[in-house]
């Protein structure tokens, strides 16, 4: 017999919990993960992470008094502030999970946070990996079933792994498995927003797959905002997918290298479109558009891009998305020697880039859109300083 159950929403088993403790909550009410700090920090904060809101407020404001959830990242050595704490936590319910951040190593704030009562600390930054890893342990305090996002990205992971590896075996791929992976990333987004999309990657997806991971979700968040056709949506989320194939073959030495490429390892890093052309180009059933995507990914409106050096009407319409989502993705990742740049960072270095005519500029605007960023007032006071700074936190792969 069908187990009926299995079937349920996922807000109605939230619901069902809640009520089951004892504190009748609205399922929202119980979704929020409060973060306090000492300014409201949020550069590296996502707003939201498999499945609850995160709100940042600095430890000026008045603590909400509702929460069930709080991440308290404050100086624990400050008398003003232990007051405040003091007062908040006589006052708080006791369902109220209290997390204190500390430094990883400071055995001073570790015993702080203990005698003030701190059951659980977790170690600074505050990012997409530390808040995850308290959010998981929410839900299951709460008997939440696993956040349907995180199952999306590792099911995406584990096709881009099997594809991966084909490449490397020198076997064709599965373009039905990719293609149906691609639709099921654009059903994700659709449901739940590209920014929670993009938080859920840099969570769980420290490295490899987390560069393409990120640019097919900004290319279907892109895509959906604009009302893209159905079959063209499809090519370019197929084309998200597998446009870095051919770096399989190239060392991580290279690609993770920090610094500066010598001539000879960005001679290698440049070969990648081309292998990763090569190999599809033998498949049936590859759309053109998609195959001159993956081999023009890098190349530029003014002729400063590779492999071929196209210009202007040479560079396909798809192409020439997939392109601004592919730097966007190299801005907002976390590599492991660089934290993420804002939306609103990365957004600024595409325009710069788009005036100095190397991508459209009606591209750079309509991403934005689809990420929610008012970009005329990014255009109106570009951060000059941090544009400069930019080529150095590319990885050497997406260097124009
Ligand atoms: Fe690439
Ligand atoms: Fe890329």
């Amino acid at each position: 017999m069908l187990d009926k159950s299995a079937t349920l929403d996922e807000s109605i088993v939230n619901q069902t919990f809640n009520h089951l403790d004892g504190i009748t909550l609205k399922s929202s009410d119980t979704n929020i993960l409060h973060v306090i700090c000492e300014h409201a920090q949020t550069k590296l904060m996502p707003t939201s992470l498999l499945g609850f809101d995160i709100r940042v407020s600095s430890i000026a404001d008045k603590i909400p008094l509702e929460a069930n959830s709080i991440i308290i990242d404050v100086d624990l050595n400050n008398t003003d502030t232990l007051a405040k704490l003091a007062a908040f936590r006589k006052n708080a319910p006791s369902r109220c999970k209290q997390i204190f951040a500390i430094t990883k190593g400071n055995l001073q704030e570790e015993l702080q946070a203990r005698t003030l009562g701190g059951r659980k600390t977790i170690y600074r930054p505050l990012g997409d990996s530390a808040l995850a890893q308290v959010i998981e342990e929410l839900r299951a305090l709460s008997g939440m079933p696993v956040s349907a996002t995180k199952k999306a990205v590792n099911t995406a992971a584990k096709t881009l792994e099997h594809t991966f590896a084909r490449f490397g075996a020198n076997q064709p791929v599965d373009l039905g498995d990719v293609a149906s992976t691609g639709e099921e990333i654009a059903n994700t987004i659709d449901g739940i927003g590209v920014n929670e999309w993009l938080s859920t990657v840099r969570a769980y997806h420290q490295t490899t797959f987390q560069h393409i991971l990120i640019v097919t979700g900004l290319a279907c968040s892109f895509a959906s905002s604009i009302g893209m056709r159905r079959v063209d949506i499809e090519k370019l989320t197929i084309a998200g997918l597998l446009h870095d194939i051919g770096k399989v073959d190239i060392p991580a030495e290279i690609l993770d290298k920090p610094g500066k490429l010598t001539p000879e390892e960005f001679d290698i890093v440049r070969t990648h479109p081309r292998a990763g052309y090569r190999f599809l180009a033998k498949q049936e059933g590859i759309s053109e558009d998609v195959l001159d995507a993956i081999l023009h990914h890098h190349e530029f409106l003014d002729g400063s891009g590779y492999p071929d050096g196209l210009a202007h009407d040479q560079i396909r319409d798809l192409t020439r998305i997939l392109t601004v989502c592919d730097i966007m993705g190299a801005l907002l990742e976390r590599r492991s020697y660089k934290e993420p740049f804002t939306v609103a960072q990365s957004l600024a270095i595409l325009l710069q880039m788009a005036r100095k005519g190397k991508l459209e500029k009606v591209l750079v605007h309509a991403l934005g859109k689809a990420l929610e960023n008012n970009v005329n007032s990014i255009l109106e006071k570009p951060d000059e300083a941090l544009i400069a700074l930019a080529p150095l936190y590319l990885s050497p792969a997406e260097m124009p």
